[in-house]
């Protein structure tokens, strides 16, 4: 596959010249020929049973690599929730990935929920809230919850040279990318009810520090998302869908039973595909190559995925997601966050971008496809659960352009909430500032340079170094910019 030619919509001078370009990539991507100010759906508040949010737009969750060595906030993190609480958002989808025990960790520097940082993580939450206050006006209609995490194959709790797996079962691709031997050890369903004790404690330290939710993580290739491919995996964890969610239904239970009044959320990757690499034949002179699948023609029924088509598994399949939307409702969880693939083998599908992080790969497809592929999965879901909750992921490729397709999907019943990733970290106001004039500053706009992830893989704090002074004037943004150069 040679790689496509994608147009910079840095350069694209209007909506207008935007929705013809969506027209000619033949994308339905719903998209606003102008913000309206106070009657814009981005700013009606959204209501069920117990839940009321004062508005459609959320922040969604952006782990830092910025914590102290034993998880606790530092003054980079508390830099971040202030920026969160400073968009406007009346969600505050987790803030963070935060680990429910140091050996959970996907980084040495992320944060730890346990007595020894409760002060640390109260204090995050008071800091957004006064932010929220100032640039909303009142609290009223916030909502702020906290992800909880275990990292699961993607652990790498104490160096960041040092991966620490914790696996449900074996990979034929993934345990090969990550260089584990053939008796590599499976968690024991013991392990298993250790980690699942480890959730309760945190969703009862979340309450009792004013969280208003806590989202149980089933996302992005950590933990919770590997519990719904566990079918080659044996025991009460493993093989059917009822055993794959024994997890979610146990963490549930126990968090219910030490924290009552807490309300549940869950982020899912509602779909996947089989891991991706830089084409080889295209690779070279420090310069990715465009990604492709990995070679699975031998191992056809796919049976490692969650939301994947087994017999073209570079295809999603919404049929066990829709089970599993299902049973949360059953389970009276409302609000679900909706995102796709993984950071680590399928970048293109999780976070658009136009720039490769320096472990991914050169876009296979233009970053459009990439959102308008979440985009009508959430369509999809939302239709067939009209009493969820969906928040919606992977705007920030649109650019300059967000506030005219957010506004449009919420108006068309898409999704109840855009959420936000990568643009909040360089421009949370951007909504405020849409709505004021109809005009962004285009100066601030994220263009998916993908250093915000380059950055920790090189062991370097999280942040949006070409944009934010904070970051590109720092020490780490020397560094960042020397490793850049050196490639
Ligand atoms: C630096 C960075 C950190 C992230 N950390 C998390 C995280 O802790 N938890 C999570 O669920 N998603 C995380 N994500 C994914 C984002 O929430 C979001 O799904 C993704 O960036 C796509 O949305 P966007 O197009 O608005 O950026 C992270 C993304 C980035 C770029
Ligand atoms: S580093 Fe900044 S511009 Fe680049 S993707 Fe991250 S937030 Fe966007």
């Amino acid at each position: 596959m040679s790689a496509p030619r994608i147009l910079r919509l840095g350069s694209v001078k209007n909506v207008a010249q935007f929705a013809e370009h969506l027209r000619a990539l033949q994308l339905q991507i719903p998209c606003d020929s102008a913000i309206l100010s106070a009657d814009s759906p981005l700013f009606l508040p959204l209501a069920r049973g117990e839940i009321t949010i004062g508005n459609r737009f959320a922040v969604n969750p952006m782990e830092g690599w910025d914590g102290s060595a034993d998880g606790a906030p530092t003054e980079n993190t508390l830099r971040r929730w202030r920026r969160f609480g400073a968009s406007g958002a009346k969600l505050i989808w987790g803030g963070e990935a935060v680990a429910v025990s140091h050996s959970g960790r996907a980084n040495p520097n992320q944060l730890v929920i346990a007595e020894h940082t409760r002060a640390g993580l109260a204090q995050l939450r008071a800091a957004l809230v006064a932010e929220h206050k100032l640039a909303a006006g009142s609290d009223e209609g916030l909502l702020v919850g906290l992800q909880l995490t275990h990292s699961g194959r993607y652990c790498k709790p104490n160096l960041h040279t040092r991966a620490e797996p914790k696996i449900l079962y074996r990979h034929p691709i993934l345990d090969r990318r990550l260089g584990l031997p053939h008796d590599f050890p499976v968690l024991t369903d013991s392990e298993i009810e250790g980690i699942i004790e480890d959730f309760h404690r945190a969703g009862r330290i979340a309450s009792e520090l004013g969280f208003d939710f806590v989202d149980v993580k089933h996302c992005h290739g950590y933990l919770g998302h590997e519990f719904l491919s566990a079918r080659t995996r044996e025991g009460k964890y493993g093989e059917s869908f009822e055993n794959r969610t024994r997890f979610l239904r146990e963490v549930v239970q126990g968090i219910r039973a030490v924290a009552p009044g807490l309300k549940i959320g869950v982020r899912v990757s509602a779909f996947d595909t089989v891991p991706f690499r830089p084409d080889p034949a295209q690779s070279g002179d420090g310069k990715l190559g465009p990604g492709i699948a990995e070679a699975h023609a031998d191992l056809l029924p796919y049976r490692w995925g969650f939301g994947v088509n087994a017999s073209d598994p570079t295809q999603p399949d919404l049929a066990e997601p829709i089970q599993f939307l299902s049973l949360l409702e059953s389970l009276n969880i409302l609000l679900v966050n909706l995102t796709a693939g993984s950071p680590y083998y399928n970048p293109h599908i999780q976070r658009p971008a136009l720039y490769p992080p320096s472990d991914g790969y050169a876009p296979p497809e233009d970053p459009l496809v990439g959102v308008a592929r979440q985009m009508e999965a959430a369509r999809e879901l939302k239709r067939r659960f009209p009493n969820l909750l969906f928040v919606g992921t992977a705007y920030s490729y649109l650019q300059d352009f967000l506030p005219h397709v957010a506004q449009a999907a919420l108006r068309e019943g898409w999704v109840d909430s855009v959420g936000l990733g990568r643009m909040v970290l360089t421009y949370p106001e951007i909504f405020l500032d849409a709505a004021e004039g109809g005009a962004v500053q285009h100066k601030r706009i994220c263009r998916t340079f993908s250093d915000c992830t380059t950055a920790p893989r090189n062991g370097l704090p999280s942040g949006c170094y070409p944009l934010d002074s904070h970051y590109k004037n720092s020490s780490a943004g020397v560094k960042l910019a020397a490793l850049k150069a050196k490639r």
